[in-house]
């Protein structure tokens, strides 16, 4: 399960970088303007991708040592690509779902974005993630809940690939982040941003090709894709398409 999805994100890098990290980066730059003052001690990045969140956080925290970690071996290129040399920076390849023990108690603060719904276990992960702070760390993750619209294209993509019958993997569960951080957390809140796409295809190809569809995509086959790509677009709207996707925003201290 880990390596088709590591393989699948190899495979979507270049293309995620390119077309995805100018549209997320309203969602980065929430996360991280979340983190205030944080006590000594590095700042953990689980699923860091490519590490949009490197130079928000460096301007944020020019001294911190800052690690990034993701499971996608071609990421984490492109990742050594962004760090370009900067020494208190590295991104390793690694499984972030639960975190190395010698993270425990260790960080100033765990930022990511997009990478929790992405876990088989989304709650487990939160608790991982919030036992790698310091006392006064910050946790701060964003992250899409299991609705993120109405209508748009994310919501229409959810349509046409929902399970049916024929394929009844359910969806990952949304986690129970009050009750995993009681007390400790401070923000759950929607985190709102437009995004725009010169038309229906321009989005669906990235997001088959380079977004998240692409362990589905290699998964299914390229037949598969065209019959979703055909119903997508007949049923999108003409023309450029603007949405605007809730993702959720949660924020916790450590004790
Ligand atoms: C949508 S990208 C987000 C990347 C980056 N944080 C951003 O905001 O652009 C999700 C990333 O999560 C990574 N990922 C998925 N499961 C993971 C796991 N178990 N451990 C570490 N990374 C994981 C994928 O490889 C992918 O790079």
């Amino acid at each position: 399960m880990n390596e088709q999805l590591a393989r699948a994100w190899d495979d979507a890098a270049a293309g995620y970088e390119k077309f995805w990290v100018p549209r997320f980066r309203p969602w980065v730059e929430a996360a991280v303007a979340a983190v205030d003052e944080l006590p000594p001690g590095p700042v953990l990045v689980p699923c860091c991708g490519t590490f949009p969140e490197l130079e928000l956080l460096l301007e944020r925290f020019p001294d911190r040592e800052i690690v990034g970690i993701d499971l996608s071996p071609g990421m984490v290129e492109l990742a050594h690509e962004r760090i370009d040399g900067r020494d208190q920076a590295q991104a390793i390849v690694g499984d972030a779902a639960v975190l190395d023990a010698k993270w425990r108690g260790a960080c100033a603060a765990v930022v990511s974005v997009f990478g929790l719904q992405q876990l088989p276990e989304p709650a487990q992960a939160i608790s991982s993630w919030y036992d790698a702070l310091r006392p006064g760390g910050r946790l701060s993750v964003v992250f899409w809940p299991s609705t993120v619209e109405q209508d748009g294209p994310f919501a229409l993509m959810r349509d046409l690939l929902s399970p049916g019958p024929a394929d009844p993997e359910p969806a990952n569960p949304e986690p129970d982040l009050a009750g995993v951080l009681g007390d400790a957390l401070d923000r759950d809140e929607p985190a709102v941003f437009g995004i725009s796409y010169a038309d229906a295809a321009t989005f669906f190809d990235a997001y088959s090709r380079s977004g998240p569809m692409r362990a589905t995509a290699i998964a299914r086959g390229d037949a598969f894709v065209d019959e979703i790509r055909r119903r997508f677009l007949e049923r999108a709207p003409e023309g450029e398409w603007t949405h605007h996707p809730a993702a959720r925003l949660i924020t916790a201290t450590g004790r």
